[in-house]
């Protein structure tokens, strides 16, 4: 149990606790069939459930995982965004969502390549849904095709040790080559990549931005309530839904079984809780030592799938490095409590009367590795909408 993992509780003393900004970190090990997902499927296994079985350890926000995959057609796999896992709090354009569905299509075209086959994806092939919330229709209709002039990836050899890291970060800085090798990762993807990092004094406005907007996120009952109902605690709910954020640090479990820790409703704004929570997150941030982000020139369904497939080949050319991220998504969220935060980030980072959108925003540094997140299985994936 380390340090970090202290807070006090209302009524006094201390007990010892995971924090939700640093939930995979401090976790003890999780339930085995809750990352089940993490072993690499048998080499003979039917081509469309082996890319799929790659394509879903794709990150997602809050690791809801909305994912809905109909094989009814041969050699053809049609995804669609499952409308019943969706974010209306903290993503009420579902701008997220539709990012999550492409670092989905990213993995999955990784590892069709890697045996071979040209995956054929044809984005929205019955039309964009609207910008305000997705419909039934399909995100992608994908094709698998044999083809022998297909060139496998590297970046596919590190789908399994992608996570997203909420820990401190080293303070060693990634170096130049690190941000060329970054940057070509996503070579010829329609988004923008950029990276700040300690060497350069406009670090400070990036963490500020990202202190404020957490502390928003965290004092907001709707938001933090969001985040609560999808917060599973201790193994038994992390093996019964194998999504959402997760705490299965013995004290909070214990917390929970006393009802100290009650996630029926939002924790007061100025309680010790959200105080600690936001005393740690600004610990982590200011000692963080670069940011990288991507945009693009419009935000269209079209783009946001780009960013999404963009921004998980960045964080796996990061892993191969031994660099880690963890998204700063609050910022660039659409609820009105961030709007200041939202206009700031896009001014810092795009620059003022320019309308790109900053569709992924991250912490990037040096740590070791961390642990792997729930995933469903497979077959959870083909459920009806
Ligand atoms: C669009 C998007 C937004 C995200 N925003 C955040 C965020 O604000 N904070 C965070 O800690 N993780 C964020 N994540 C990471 C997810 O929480 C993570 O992918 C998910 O929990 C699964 O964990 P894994 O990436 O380790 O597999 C985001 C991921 C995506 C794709």
């Amino acid at each position: 149990m380390n340090k970090r993992q202290f807070l006090r509780i209302a009524g006094g003393g201390v007990i010892a606790a995971a924090t939700l900004s640093s939930l995979s970190g401090c976790s003890a090990d999780l339930p085995p069939a809750a990352v089940a997902a993490w072993t690499p499927p048998a080499e003979d296994l039917d081509i469309r459930r082996w890319v799929l079985s790659h394509a879903l350890l794709a990150p997602h926000a809050h690791n809801l995982q909305s994912w809905l995959v109909d094989l009814a057609e041969p050699d053809t796999i049609m995804l669609r965004l499952d409308t019943r896992r969706l974010l209306p709090e903290t993503d009420p354009l579902s701008r997220q969502l539709v990012i999550s569905q492409g670092t989905f299509l990213e993995l999955l075209d990784l590892a069709a390549k890697q045996k071979g086959y040209r995956a054929e994806i044809h984005l929205f092939p019955e039309g964009e849904f609207d910008s305000k919330s997705p419909d039934g229709r399909p995100t992608a209709r994908i094709r698998l095709a044999r083809d022998a002039t297909v060139q496998t990836d590297r970046l596919f050899e590190q789908i399994f040790h992608r996570h997203t890291n909420r820990g401190p970060y080293e303070s060693r800085i990634p170096d130049t080559d690190a941000r060329a090798v970054l940057a070509e990762s996503i070579k010829g993807y329609p988004a923008k990549f950029g990276m700040v990092t300690a060497s350069e004094s406009s670090i400070q406005q990036h963490r500020e931005i990202a202190m404020e907007a957490w502390r928003i996120e965290m004092q907001t009952p709707h938001t933090l309530m969001e985040s609560y109902k999808l917060l599973r605690v201790g193994p038994e709910e992390i093996a019964k839904h194998r999504d959402g954020l997760f705490i299965n640090a013995p004290l909070v479990r214990a917390l929970v079984a006393l009802g100290l820790f009650d996630r029926s409703k939002p924790s007061a704004p100025d309680s010790a809780v959200i105080k600690r929570q936001i005393a740690e997150f600004n610990e982590k941030m200011a000692t963080t030592p670069a940011c990288v982000w991507l945009t693009t020139s419009d935000n269209s369904r079209t783009s946001q799938v780009n960013a999404g497939r963009a921004y998980v080949r960045l964080q796996l050319a990061a892993t191969a490095l031994g660099l880690r991220m963890q998204p700063l998504s609050q910022a660039l969220q659409e609820y009105p409590e961030q709007a200041n935060n939202y206009k700031a980030i896009h001014q810092l980072i795009v620059g003022q009367g320019v309308a790109d959108t900053v569709q992924m925003w991250t912490r990037l540094g040096y740590a070791p590795a961390s642990q792997a997140s729930p995933r469903r299985e497979l077959q959870a994936l083909m459920g009806k909408a």
